[in-house]
């Protein structure tokens, strides 16, 4: 029984640290969106018409995140104009938080991405 208990303890714990660090995750994201981002893409996520794109419902936002994570690492020079890099200035836990914010913020719903991800995007 005693045992029980201290398994049960440890099972609800370990939930909640996991549901705080997702969260946690989520909010760092956030706050790099509202330093870095929103001044574009507005923190609403709907961009400006034919300047910024929104990235709220936004295809390639959704789709394969290693575009994503190569665009927001190195920028994209486009019909729109100029998105700036970020390699120089966000390290790969700030990306990450960034580019999981992206896919999971205002209607998005995309799996997260991981610093590793964005170490090994970064390498090439
Ligand atoms: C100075 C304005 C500006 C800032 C700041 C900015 N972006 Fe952009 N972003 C753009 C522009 C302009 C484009 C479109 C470039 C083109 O295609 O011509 C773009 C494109 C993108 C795209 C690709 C969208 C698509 O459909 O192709 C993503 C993803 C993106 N930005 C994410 C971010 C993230 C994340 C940040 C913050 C770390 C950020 N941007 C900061 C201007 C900005």
């Amino acid at each position: 029984m005693k045992y029980l208990l201290v398994l049960l303890c440890s099972v609800v714990l370990g939930g909640l640290a996991l549901a705080q660090g997702q969260g946690g995750v989520l909010q760092r994201g956030q706050a790099v969106f509202e330093d870095s981002c929103a001044q574009c893409h507005r923190t609403n996520g709907e961009g400006l018409p034919d300047t910024f794109p929104a990235l709220n419902k936004n295809p390639f936002v959704l789709g394969d995140p290693k575009p994503v994570i190569a665009t927001v690492l190195n920028g994209l020079k486009g019909s729109l104009g100029q998105m700036p890099g970020w390699k120089d200035k966000l390290d790969d836990d700030q990306i990450a938080a960034v580019v999981t914010f992206i896919r999971q913020a205002w209607s998005n719903r995309a799996p997260a991405v991981t610093p590793a991800m964005v170490a090994a995007t970064r390498g090439k």
